[in-house]
């Protein structure tokens, strides 16, 4: 192995720079040349590389966002666009690629490997929809920005006593909503893997606003509702104001926390030394405090359950 290459893909996520410059610097220490693919599978097809040394990764751990920007590329989703991108590998003699991303980004990944390229995965997406790791890069800072505005978004709740209604993001998962719910103290979290009750919310923000409770903060997964229609049928119920708030992209952005530079720094050493090794075909994976190698086609299936005992434990503390 000589050459290997990199790429960001799909929603970028907070902690991809780092894992850029554990690639980056972890290659060259092995004495590989590492070269950066700009804007994802897009620029895999457009043969836009750029090589990549020592200097160019300094002074972008901190920064949210990818220096080699993303996209969500159609083109690749079909045979044409993947053997254009193959043969822009093969030119280049580039021996192993890093592919950073979320399950679609992923699903590429597998192609590419089921057509011959050495291809390894790091799970980069805010959501932690991936089955195949506790966690993904991304998602502690997602978190963190979200309990910030939750936290400043209950101080004019309580001044007004109102109930809001906080959209957070995640597709079809509810592992934000639910770990953000936990971590704020909301009174209610509405996520796609358990059914949506807005009248046994309305009775539960009555009885707390009864017993002096002064706010009503219910976390809204994406993917569990819309968070307007939910929002006039509770006022429509409780007969008082309920506001909403989409948080929107901001959850993307920001500075990585210390847990996400460094689960990058670990997960994109641990890329590089996988290509060494012939292990292509795997995504790197936190599992407890190990990282460990996983089947893309185990890693990028969804995750579609929800931890029990962190559903009851919510249920219990946001009364
Ligand atoms: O997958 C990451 C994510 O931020 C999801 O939470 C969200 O549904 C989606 O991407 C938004 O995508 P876009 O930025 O393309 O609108």
């Amino acid at each position: 192995m000589k050459k290997i290459a990199v790429l960001t893909s799909g929603g970028d996520a907070p902690g991809m720079n780092a894992a850029i410059r554990s690639v980056v610097r972890k290659g060259i220490y092995e004495g590989l040349e590492v070269y950066g693919i700009e804007k994802a599978y897009t620029g895999l097809i457009e043969n836009k590389f750029i090589k990549l040394e020592h200097k160019d990764v300094g002074g972008i751990m901190q920064n949210g966002g990818t220096i080699l920007q993303t996209s969500r590329c159609e083109e690749f989703l079909t045979d044409a666009g993947q053997n254009k991108a193959i043969k822009n590998l093969e030119k280049r003699n580039i021996d192993g690629l890093v592919v950073i991303g979320g399950n679609g980004s992923l699903k590429g990944a597998l192609d590419l490997h089921n057509k011959g390229v050495n291809t390894v995965g790091v799970p980069g997406t805010i959501d932690n929809d991936l089955a195949g790791t506790d966690m993904a890069i991304g998602v502690d800072t997602a978190l963190n920005t979200i309990i910030n505005a939750v936290d400043k978004i209950k101080d004019t709740a309580t001044s007004h006593e109102r109930a809001f209604i906080i959209e957070v993001m995640g597709r079809e998962s509810g592992y934000l909503a639910l770990m953000a719910s936990i971590a704020t103290g909301a009174e209610e979290v509405f996520i796609p893997e358990k059914e949506v009750n807005i009248e046994k919310t309305a009775k539960k923000i009555r009885e707390g606003h009864k017993r002096g409770k002064k706010h009503g903060i219910i976390i809204l997964a994406e993917g569990a509702g819309n968070a307007y229609n939910i929002g006039r049928e509770l006022k429509n119920i409780l007969g008082y104001e309920v506001r909403v708030t989409i948080l929107g992209h901001i959850q993307r952005g920001g500075n990585p926390s210390a847990f996400d530079r460094i689960l990058a720094s670990k997960m994109g050493a641990k890329a590089v030394q996988a290509l060494i090794n012939n292990e292509s075909g795997n995504m790197i994976s936190l599992r407890g405090s190990k990282s460990t190698l996983i089947p893309f086609e185990k890693a990028i299936q969804t995750r579609t359950e929800v931890r029990e005992n962190l559903f009851e434990l919510n249920k219990i503390l946001s009364l």
